[in-house]
């Protein structure tokens, strides 16, 4: 039975919700929206009134791909939007900061994608999962995406044909590197001699940087080097990457903003040195990071470079043994990047250690909130924050933040 609907808000998933709940996805608040209702869902949606902020979505794959989440909503409603999920996370937790205007990465910018691809009787199908469903869409005006990365989803389909079984979905990584295309698939059928040879030509022949399976490199023709400041990093293959470089671009100003001036920095969760590499031009840096190959690809970046201050690196899981007061007294300033759990027994440690600076890079605003309470109860102040948006058109929020240690704390 068809019913309508007021949509009063968008939830964290970019959903419209009306009272109930009742979810509404791809509405707007203001809409007046008819449907089926099949538990809290909302189907065979009809927009009845709509909101002055819908727009026309600009890609024409946005009705069938789920890649995408906002793209009927106008530029500037989901920007403020995103910002308001940060205000409000904070105000749940009593904070207010100084909210610096987001920055949000252009179209097109993308540097790195997963494209699922399935075998067919005709050959292939690759593109991004359909909304809600395992079905593929194809994408190849996908607004996204690095032009580069759409021209690489024939390769994507080539290792399909070579490697993905009858049955199963191949998921297939495909970075932008230095050194060209680094690839990385999950989900093929299991190695054996004639796989790995057929494999190995198929790199050569598509000119690949390198080619991983199922976390086994198969070859690499060029090192995939990502470049972080003066160091140029090999990182392992599928290793945590900023989503675009606009992005990192706009984290790592950030970043070296909030702690200018500082003589030693300890770089937390620093992944393969997006941010400890260019910060070692004007200060030694420690950076402490969960998976020892990253630290290694950091390391080994630091000792090719030229012209940088001294790096150490340490592989530490910071859940379970986050850094101690006696071991952060050195630095005079801590940047933080944690995963989406945040970084609670870090943040702990931290409100003891009270050093002078603390930039925080979070991708999750309810345990950024929730990690900020920490700190200002221990005697910060959260001086500033940017929401930096490389996920354009999705429900992700990611920001950069500052926090000062208050006098004679
Ligand atoms: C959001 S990424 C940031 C990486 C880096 N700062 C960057 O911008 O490229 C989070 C990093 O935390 C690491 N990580 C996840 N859990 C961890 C843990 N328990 N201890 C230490 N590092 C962890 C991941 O491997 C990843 O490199």
């Amino acid at each position: 039975m068809t019913q309508t609907y007021t949509i009063t808000r968008l939830g964290h998933q970019g959903d419209g919700i009306s009272d109930g709940p009742v979810y509404a996805p791809r509405t707007l608040p203001g809409e007046v929206v008819s449907g089926t209702l099949l538990g809290q869902f909302l189907s065979d949606i009809r927009v009845e009134t709509p909101s002055d902020q819908r727009v026309k979505a600009p890609c024409r794959h946005y009705k069938s791909c789920g890649g995408c989440q906002l793209q009927h909503a106008a530029d500037d409603f989901v920007a403020d939007w995103k910002v308001e999920v940060v205000r409000n996370a904070l105000t749940a937790q009593g904070l207010e900061a100084d909210m610096r205007p987001i920055h949000t990465s252009p179209e097109r910018s993308r540097r790195r994608a997963t494209i699922a691809v399935r075998r067919t009787k005709k050959g292939t199908l690759a593109g991004f999962h359909g909304r809600a469903s395992d079905t593929i869409t194809e994408i190849p005006d996908c607004h996204l995406l690095d032009l580069a990365l759409i021209a690489a989803i024939p390769v994507a389909e080539a290792l399909a044909v070579l490697g993905g079984s009858r049955k199963g979905v191949l998921a297939v990584t495909l970075t932008l590197s230095e050194g060209g295309l680094d690839v990385a698939v999950k989900g093929g059928k299991s190695l054996d001699g004639p796989l790995e040879l057929a494999l190995a030509q198929a790199t050569e022949k598509h000119g690949l940087a390198r080619l991983s399976w199922d976390g086994e490199v198969i070859a690499m023709r060029q090192p995939p080097v990502q470049r972080f400041g003066a160091a140029d990093v090999v990182p392992p293959s599928g290793a945590f990457l900023q989503a675009t470089k606009d992005g990192e671009q706009a984290l790592l100003q950030a970043v070296s903003e909030a702690t200018s001036g500082a003589k030693r920095i300890v770089d937390l969760f620093a992944g393969c040195g997006t941010f400890s590499l260019p910060l070692a031009e004007t200060a030694e840096v420690h950076a402490v990071e969960g998976e020892a190959a990253m630290t290694q690809a950091l390391d080994q970046g630091w000792r090719r470079a030229q012209g940088l201050k001294r790096v150490t690196t340490e592989a530490r899981d910071l859940f379970r043994r986050p850094l101690m007061p006696d071991e952060l007294k050195s630095f005079d300033a801590v940047v933080i990047d944690p995963p989406r759990a945040g970084a609670e027994a870090q943040v702990a440690e931290l409100a003891q250690a009270l050093r002078p600076v603390i930039a925080y890079v979070s991708c999750n605003p309810v345990t950024f909130a929730r990690d900020a309470k920490t700190l200002v109860n221990a005697g910060y102040t959260l001086e500033w924050l940017q929401v930096v948006d490389q996920f354009r058109w999705s429900s992700h929020t990611e920001l950069a933040a500052r926090f000062i240690l208050n006098p004679k704390t």
